[in-house]
């Protein structure tokens, strides 16, 4: 019967990428069989059966431009574990499109008519995050008026995506982990289980093997995690995807901004291949948008790139929609937006995370508030209780 529950049957998928992801399973260990229906695929390299999975590969790949066989990789391991319900742990530095490789796998997942429910672990602060997660009871602590549900109830029937799990503590990777086996949560000052049924996705920019083996990251957490690994390559290593992408922002902020339409020369591209995107696919965005407001076209040539290292100060204003990240380091020139945050933060916790209340307090509006929470990975239980 196991065996019978890991296989699935993927099909039949794109021309020509039944032949790749077949080299590539078999190179994962995973018994592959062509079968008219598709890709019979099971774990462990055990004789394939065609099982109770059957799924139909959706190309709901579009919005994941590229170029580069790297990608095109990533991807076929996409389209081969979307279907199924494994935990899927996607690394990769920041700026790759964890994110954005997230979501593709939930919409080709069975949970694809569910929510999917992002939470940036590293955005919130401890306390606040559990009780996000699983919820509370009334009178669990002060100010704890009524129960409230977690995320992990919020999320049943969809997929949560857990982005910067590293960030979690070590306290919390144990309630995680047994939420994950059992799935069923435990609200904060409860002791009745919740069965819940959600997809997990978590996504981490650091090394989580290496932070397992030094105590960093619990080590049972890691390998319940880390069924089916995908990494997603950093910018630099794949600069077919460089130029792409670049024409591609270019055009899309152009028509945003009603500015005329630019191209690249084929010597800016190459300035631009050479260059590290510490920030990978994020920084290149942002650095196409500063071009276009600083640029009239309609040829770009290398001479009217910003500098490599320009700072974001003599650079115009841009809407930033990604609020620091690290939890206690405040990068330089954010020091506003942090304060802020941890200000709602903190008011939202002491009004017992009620969002009518906190954001009276606040003066501002609770979808003000909500968009807020929102960009800080607390979306869904600030908005729908309280
Ligand atoms: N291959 C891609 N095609 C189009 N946009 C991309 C691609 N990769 C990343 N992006 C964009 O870059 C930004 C960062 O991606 P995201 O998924 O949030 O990265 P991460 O989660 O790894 O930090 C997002 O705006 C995303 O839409
Ligand atoms: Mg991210």
């Amino acid at each position: 019967m196991e065996e019978e529950k890991a296989v699935t049957v993927i099909g039949p998928g794109k021309p020509g990428l039944r032949g790749r992801l077949a080299a590539d399973l078999a190179a994962l260990g995973y018994g592959v069989r062509e079968t008219e229906a598709g890709l019979v695929v099971c774990a462990g390299g055990r004789d394939c059966r065609e099982g109770s999975r059957r799924f139909e590969v959706q190309d709901a790949f579009d919005d994941i431009l590229h170029a580069s066989p790297e990608i095109e990789k990533t991807l076929s391991l996409v389209s081969v574990v979307a279907p199924t319900d494994a935990i899927v742990l996607i690394s990769g530095e920041s700026g790759t499109g964890k994110e954005l490789i997230a979501r593709a796998i939930h919409r080709n997942s069975m949970a694809r008519t569910g929510p999917f429910v992002p939470v940036n672990c590293s955005a919130i602060p401890e306390t606040l995050l559990e009780n996000e997660l699983f919820g509370h009871i009334k009178g669990s602590y002060t100010d704890a008026r009524c129960d409230k549900k977690g995320i992990f109830e919020f999320a049943n029937g969809g997929t949560l995506f857990l982005d910067e799990i590293s960030e979690t503590s070590l306290a919390l990777q144990v309630k995680l982990l047994r939420a994950i086996e059992l799935s069923e949560i435990r609200r904060v000052g409860d002791t009745h289980p919740i069965k819940v049924s959600c997809r997990v996705i978590a996504a981490s920019n650091k090394d989580l093997a290496g932070l397992a083996r030094s105590g960093k990251f619990r080590e049972d957490l890691y390998y319940r995690l880390n069924v089916f690994p995908i990494f997603v390559p950093p910018l630099r290593s794949r600069p077919a995807d460089i130029d792409l992408l670049a024409r591609h922002f270019l055009e899309q902020t152009a028509k945003r901004l009603g500015k005329p339409k630019l191209s690249l020369s084929r010597t800016a591209i190459e300035d631009l291949q050479r260059r590290p995107w510490p920030g990978n696919v994020r920084e290149l965005q942002h650095f196409m948008e500063r071009l276009v407001l600083l640029n009239s076209g309609p040829v770009i040539m290398p001479s009217q790139l910003p500098d490599k290292d320009a700072s974001p100060a003599q650079a115009p204003p841009l809407p930033e929609p990604d609020l620091p990240r690290r939890r206690n380091a405040a990068p330089e020139g954010e020091g506003l937006a942090q304060a802020e945050k941890a200000h709602i933060l903190r008011v939202y916790e002491e009004c017992g995370r009620s969002a009518t209340k906190a954001a009276r307090r606040l003066s501002i509006s609770r979808t003000t508030l909500w968009r807020k929470l929102r960009l800080y990975g607390l979306a869904v239980a600030a908005f729908l209780v309280g």
